[in-house]
């Protein structure tokens, strides 16, 4: 056997004794646990090629140990034990080959898929229905009595049955469990301790772990635990033969099991469902790192018996890991359109969720202190489904003093501005709306897809025209010259015919849509949509008032003012004035006109109409040429009242405006309302 193999297998004996004391014993591990799992497996693999490998204090021969000196202890009726892994469909088949070899020829084996819950295992004790006695999973065959805490997860039934119409109650029950925080509640008590100004909790697992062992079952109580119910460990005077029949029996005693567990007739059956799981994972209620399979027959199962400690009658399939920790070497800055500055990581490259990762979302300067990421720091990532990288946190315990704070920049690395944070704001901002990166921001989102859509003009053009002083702003697109364009790299003339044919058509855009791409903040697709067919044209909605744009259904004050500030912005309506001397269409389709029966009138509208919304009577109100405003005044003409109105009933009665009533409306139209028939759409 060759001497590097004996020393490769002494390095990792050391290192998985580090990490599982850092784990277990400090409560603070520097690696996630998928790292320790591939530590743990190489080594497994070593010494079952070479055996002569395995010496007596190999972590392969214990199962690791969470036992605490403060509390008492508990010896479990039959050992706790753990499972092997599996990281692909191949070794999930030679795993029941290997099985199939143990066992007389011939035998079927039906399985139990289950998802593999990411909490800590909890082992109770029913004595004639009643819970006794509840531990931790400790070294497998002792565990911390933890009880009083237990009692505490509402979920947990306290006597059995816990259903009305469940079986009896054995005599003696003893089963086994995992204990975690559903995402919700994980979520909720972040929320408290944010506004409690105290730390965020990082890790849902290790939190739950945490929760369960206070001395103070207070604190447990506290804390919105769940359990979910898996096996039987022990019990007296029923017979259980199967793993399905067991998850069934539990769950008709009132125990929860674990949600989507299923019976399959074989393993072909399981692995079509391995992609499901996968890919629902991120829908679940619950975090889960993979999906257990269990050899149904329960005596077939004890037949197998154990490899090393695991037994080989189920196995964990490991779904490839979402979070892995690396080295933070940088922090860059970027500045979005709007000047929100968004720091991200630099990271050593590390793979993660099926990728190789080398920058990281930082959220915002706020985040990196609440965390207290520092560079230098060994921080957790976190990469699933369509999800951009995060940084969930740094790993404390891996600190050698070298780390140093990461403080927001004080100006605008692209122009030079002093940062401002608006008070109650957690993100920083650059002030400046000519900051080279936010004008090159708000160009790339304004020619692109979804907004005024022209094609042709990706990043790089559009860098490539600021780089060369072609653009300043959005408008300058619409003046771009052939000859202008001819001279950026790789536009021949075909590509540059193309180019200025798609910024042509993009003049005629519905105005909707140009209000969408502005970068106005709040106002999307269907803001503009309620704003263009409201005020029809640029120039109405730069004039609108407050006021006005709150009385437009759907639209708040906080809106209005943010329409109302971008408007007054003497930069925008420089940019607005260029983009119609170059002929881009500010106007709405024309609103057919019925009368002007309403001509001179203000209206204020308030409570619900028998038959209109609040949007359908300001519309036919202007149809008829009044107009509709959002509060009550003297100037106000009539104030038009349906059910349950508010505080603007009383404002008219006290300023003495005229209420009137939907109907009132319809008859000073005239004609029901309907009063052009060429409109009767109108109505
Ligand atoms: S069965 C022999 N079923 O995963 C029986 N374990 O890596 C072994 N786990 O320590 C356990 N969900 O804490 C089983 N549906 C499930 C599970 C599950 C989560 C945990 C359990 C165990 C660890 C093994």
């Amino acid at each position: 056997m060759p001497d590097d193999l004996a020393a490769r297998a002494a390095e990792l004996r050391q290192q998985l004794h580090y990490h599982s004391y850092r784990y277990y014993v400090l409560g603070d591990p520097i690696i996630s646990n998928a790292e320790y799992d591939r530590l743990y497996q190489e080594l497994q693999q070593l010494e079952a090629e070479h055996p002569e490998l395995i010496t007596p204090d190999s972590p392969t021969q214990r199962a690791g140990s969470d036992l605490s000196d403060e509390f008492p202890k508990v010896r479990h009726p039959a050992p706790i034990l753990s499972l092997s892994n599996c990281f692909s469909v191949q070794e999930l088949q030679a795993w029941e080959e290997r099985n199939l070899k143990l066992l007389p020829a011939g035998t079927q084996l039906d399985y139990t898929l289950e998802p593999k819950l990411d909490g800590l295992t909890i082992v109770i004790t029913y004595e004639n229905g009643v819970l006794t006695q509840a531990a931790t999973r400790g070294n497998g065959e002792v565990g911390d009595d933890v009880t009083a805490n237990v009692r505490t997860i509402r979920n947990v039934p306290l006597r059995l049955p816990a259903r009305p119409d469940g079986p009896p109650s054995p005599p003696l029950l003893t089963v086994r469990g995992e204990v975690l925080f559903l995402k919700k509640d994980f979520a909720a008590l972040n929320r408290q301790q944010q506004e409690q100004g105290l730390p965020l909790y990082v890790n849902a697992r290790n939190t739950a772990s945490g929760s369960l062992k206070q001395k103070d079952s207070r604190i447990t109580a506290s804390r919105p635990l769940t359990a979910y119910i898996y096996a039987v460990v022990s019990v007296v005077g029923v017979t259980l033969v199967t793993q399905w029949q067991t998850l069934t029996y539990l769950g008709d005693l009132g125990f929860a099991i674990p949600p989507g567990a299923a019976h399959y007739p074989t393993l072909s059956d399981i692995i079509q469902q391995l992609p499901t799981w996968e890919s629902r994972k991120n829908q679940l209620d619950f975090e889960i790192d993979g999906v257990v399979i269990k050899v149904n027959d329960l005596r077939l199962a004890q037949e197998l018996g154990f490899a090393g400690k695991d037994p080989r009658g189920a196995t964990a399939y490991k779904f490839p890991s979402e979070e892995m920790t690396t080295r933070l070497i940088g922090v860059t800055v970027s500045v979005g359109r709007s000047g929100k500055v968004t720091p991200t990581a630099q990271l050593e490259p590390v793979f993660v969720g099926g990728v190789t990762v080398t920058s990281a979302s930082l959220h915002n300067y706020d985040q990196v202190a609440r965390l207290d990421i520092r560079l230098g720091d060994i921080v957790i990532v976190k990469r699933s489904g369509e999800v951009i990288p995060y940084v969930v946190g740094p790993v404390t315990g891996a600190r050698d003093g070298s780390e140093t704070p990461i403080v927001p920049p004080e100006v605008c690395p692209y122009s030079g501005d002093p940062l401002v944070q608006p008070e109650g704001a957690v993100d920083y901002f650059c002030p400046n709306p000519l900051c080279p990166e936010r004008v090159f921001r708000s160009i790339e989102f304004f020619v692109s897809r979804g907004a005024m859509d022209i094609e042709g003009m990706g990043p790089q053009t559009v860098k490539a025209l600021i780089e060369r002083g072609l653009i300043r702003d959005e408008a300058d697109i619409f003046t771009l010259r052939r000859d202008d364009l001819l001279e950026l790299e790789g536009f021949a003339e075909r590509k540059v015919d193309n180019l200025l044919a798609a910024i042509e058509a993009a003049k005629s855009r519905p105005l909707a849509q140009l209000l969408s791409s502005l970068g106005i903040d709040g106002v999307g697709e269907t803001v503009a949509g309620l704003l263009s067919s409201r005020f029809g044209s640029i120039e109405a909605l730069m004039a609108a008032t407050v006021d006005e744009l709150d009385a437009v259904e759907g639209i708040g004050a906080v809106l209005a003012q943010n329409v109302v500030d971008w408007f007054a912005d003497p930069h925008h309506r420089r940019v607005l004035e260029k983009m119609r001397a170059a002929g881009v269409n500010m106007q709405a389709q024309p609103k057919p006109v019925a009368s002007a029966a309403l001509a001179g009138l203000t209206f204020v509208i308030t409570g619900t109409l028998p038959s209109l919304s609040r949007e359908a009577a300001a519309e036919l109100i202007e149809a008829h040429g009044g107009r509709v405003t959002g509060s009550v005044s003297k100037k106000t003409s009539y104030v038009l009242m349906g059910e349950s109105p508010g505080s603007k009933a009383d404002k008219a009665r006290q300023l003495g405006v005229p209420i009137i009533s939907e109907d009132d409306l319809r008859r000073m139209i005239g004609n029901g309302g309907s009063a052009s028939p060429q409109q009767p759409s109108l109505l």
